[in-house]
C-alpha cells in the first residue's frame, strides 16, 4: 500500500452510519481520485460487502475474529473480509483489544490470504512487541488521547518517534502509522517528520463539519 497513508476508521459514529457514511465514503473516493494520494477507509462492519463493492479506494475491516470457518456464529473471519475485496483490516484497535497470540496468528493468516494489516497499538514497547509478528503497519494510538482534540504529534511526539525507532529495529519493513486527536495537514505534516509512514484517524474527519475540507487538508502536505 502506498505510503504516506491517510486511513480514517469511521467507527460508529451516527456520521458514519447508513447514508450519512455512504456520502462521507463517497468525499474520501473524490478526495482520493482528485488528488491521488493514498487514502483507507475502514467503515462499519456491517457495511464491509457494500463499500467494497461501490468504493475505489482500500476498503479494511475494522477488526476481525481469530476464528475458523464454519461453526462460529456471528464471527467475520479472515477469509470473508478477502472474499468481499477488502484490502486489508486493523487488528487489536484500541477499542476493541485481542490477545497478543491472537494478534499473532491472525497477522498471520491475513498474510497468507494477501490482506493487509494494520496493528494498533497503546506505546512504543508494544509497537515493538507486536512487530516481530511482521504486519505491514503498526498503528500507534495512545488510548487516553483517542477522541480527543489534541493530536498525538503534539501531546506525545516521543511515541510516535520512539515506536518508529523501535519498529524499525526488529522489522525495518514494517512501516509505522499514528492516531489519536489527528485533526489536520499540520498533524499530518509533523507524522512525517517524527518518521511515521502516515495516520490513522476517525473524528476529526467523520465529525468534521465540512468534511471534504478536511480531507483536503488531510492530505494537503504529503
Ligand atoms: O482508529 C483511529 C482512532 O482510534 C483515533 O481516533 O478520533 O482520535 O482520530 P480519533
Amino acid at each position: 500500500m502506498k505510503t504516506p497513508l491517510v486511513a480514517i476508521n469511521m467507527k460508529t459514529y451516527p456520521e458514519s452510519t447508513g447514508e450519512a457514511g455512504l456520502k462521507l465514503a463517497a468525499l474520501c473516493e473524490e478526495v482520493f481520485e482528485e488528488t491521488e494520494k493514498s487514502i483507507a477507509i475502514a467503515p462499519q462492519q456491517c457495511d464491509l460487502s457494500l463499500y467494497a463493492n461501490t468504493f475505489g479506494l482500500p476498503v479494511f475491516a475494522q477488526h476481525v475474529d481469530n476464528v475458523k470457518q464454519g461453526s462460529t456464529t456471528g464471527r467475520i473471519t479472515p477469509e470473508a473480509i478477502k472474499a468481499i475485496g477488502c484490502a486489508g483490516t486493523l487488528i487489536n484497535h484500541s477499542e476493541f483489544r485481542i490477545s497478543p497470540e491472537d494478534v499473532k496468528i491472525l497477522v498471520s493468516r491475513c498474510r497468507e490470504l494477501g490482506l493487509t494489516t494494520i496493528v494498533c497499538t497503546k506505546d512504543a514497547e508494544e509497537s515493538q512487541a507486536y512487530a516481530m509478528f511482521k504486519p505491514d503497519f503498526i498503528a500507534v494510538e495512545p488510548p487516553e488521547l483517542i477522541g480527543g482534540d489534541i493530536s498525538v504529534t503534539t501531546a506525545n511526539p516521543e511515541v510516535v518517534s520512539d515506536s518508529v525507532k523501535l519498529v524499525k529495529q526488529v522489522a525495518s519493513e514494517v512501516k509505522v502509522l499514528c492516531g489519536a486527536g489527528v485533526k489536520n495537514g499540520k498533524d499530518v505534516s509533523k507524522a512525517i517528520e517524527l518518521g511515521a509512514d502516515g495516520v490513522l484517524l476517525a473524528s476529526g474527519v467523520v465529525k468534521a463539519k465540512d468534511q471534504k475540507a478536511v480531507l483536503l487538508d488531510l492530505v494537503s502536505d504529503i
